[in-house]
């Protein structure tokens, strides 16, 4: 008996208790396992012998190692097909964002093509009208002056030559006003803040606007303190001032007086355009600051409809805000509202 079975040999006997173990060999390249067991037999506690005996289980040992391997296998093709799980819902998630994205982005442009498509209708059948009028205007005067140069007065031709160059600046404002509003994004409009007084800056703005369209309106001011101090862009300043009050005064009887109250407040400052004209209906008041928008007392009034919508984009540049007041056949009221320092 070789040492090793001899040593579990004497084991068996010493402990009384079967020992059973598994041996390998190589034979003609395949791997036999024999799996051998000793079982001590003892009669009243006396030894009597060993019973030693073998089975061939080398199939069995294969057809486990197979299964291991199968099994093994498979464990790693459930993995793989986790992770391509895992991408692929990655991959469908952001496919959907995607889509989502670009329907939007199609949908906004969409509607944008619309607006932009109403507001060509509506530019067309304005400037037809309101282009024509001063053009026929300026033809015609400019017409006389030439043909009867010889036959008017130095005080007449003056006379129509200003009347030809405030129907140029007119154009002019509605030229500059249409531009303003062709950018779309309020962003893109130049922007340019300094500390300014706005009381001289509005004094001097009305008053220089009274002497160009030689109108003596009785302007009333309210101002609560001499001078206000603000972070805001003089040129856009210049768009509400004269926004507000070109339509007061065309929008009420030469009689009324208009009035303007500029306040200080804690941290803002508010200028309020007040007449008492013709007043706005409620359902106007709702699309007032649309371009083109006109009110259905104002067909009879030549206008664009234009000056509202960037007085508005003027207000957001400023961070600020429009408030109106108004009742048909009694008057309305601008205020608008600038933060001191918006930055
Ligand atoms: N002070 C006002 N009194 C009455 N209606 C006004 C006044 N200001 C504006 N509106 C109404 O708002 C409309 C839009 O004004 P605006 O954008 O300045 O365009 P426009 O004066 O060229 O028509 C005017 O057509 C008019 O109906
Ligand atoms: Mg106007």
């Amino acid at each position: 008996m070789a040492q090793g079975r001899r040593d579990i040999f004497n084991k068996t006997i010493q402990t009384k208790q079967q020992i059973e173990w598994v041996d390998e060999y190589h034979k003609n390249g395949e791997d036999i396992y024999i799996m051998r067991r000793f079982y001590p037999v003892f009669v009243d506690d006396v030894f009597y012998y060993v019973i030693g005996y073998g089975v061939d289980i080398s199939e069995l040992k294969k057809a486990q190692d197979q299964l291991k391997m199968v099994n093994s296998n498979l464990e790693e093709k459930s993995n793989k097909l986790q992770i391509t799980n895992t991408t692929l819902n990655e991959y469908k998630e952001n496919l959907e964002s995607k889509v989502k994205f670009r329907t939007q982005e199609v949908e906004e442009s969409l509607e944008r093509e619309k607006e932009l498509g109403l507001l060509k209708t509506k530019f067309v059948s304005m400037a037809s009208h309101e282009f024509r009028t001063p053009l026929t205007t300026i033809k015609a005067t400019s017409d006389v002056v030439l043909r009867y140069f010889d036959k008017l007065s130095r005080d007449d031709i003056i006379e129509r030559l200003e009347k030809i160059k405030s129907e140029v600046d007119d154009m002019t404002v509605m030229l500059e006003d249409i531009l303003i509003l062709g950018k779309s994004e309020v962003q893109k409009l130049h922007y340019d803040s300094s500390i300014l007084d706005i009381v001289s800056l509005i004094k001097r703005l009305i008053t220089e606007y009274q002497l160009s369209e030689s109108e003596n309106r009785n302007i009333v001011y309210n101002i609560s303190s001499p001078i206000i101090e603000v972070a805001a862009d003089k040129k856009w300043i210049k768009h509400i001032v004269l926004n507000l009050i070109s339509n007061a005064i065309k929008y009420s009887d030469k009689a009324e007086p208009i009035e303007i109250n500029i306040e200080q407040k804690k941290s803002s400052v508010s200028f309020c355009f007040k007449d008492y004209g013709i007043g706005i209906s409620k359902q106007d008041i709702k699309q007032l600051f649309e371009p083109f928008h006109r009110g259905e007392n104002a067909e009879n009034i030549s206008g664009t409809g234009l000056g509202l919508s960037v007085l508005k984009k003027a207000v957001e540049l400023h961070k600020g805000k429009i408030e109106v007041e108004s009742e048909v056949n009694k008057g309305s009221s601008f205020k608008v509202t600038l933060p001191t320092n918006n930055n």
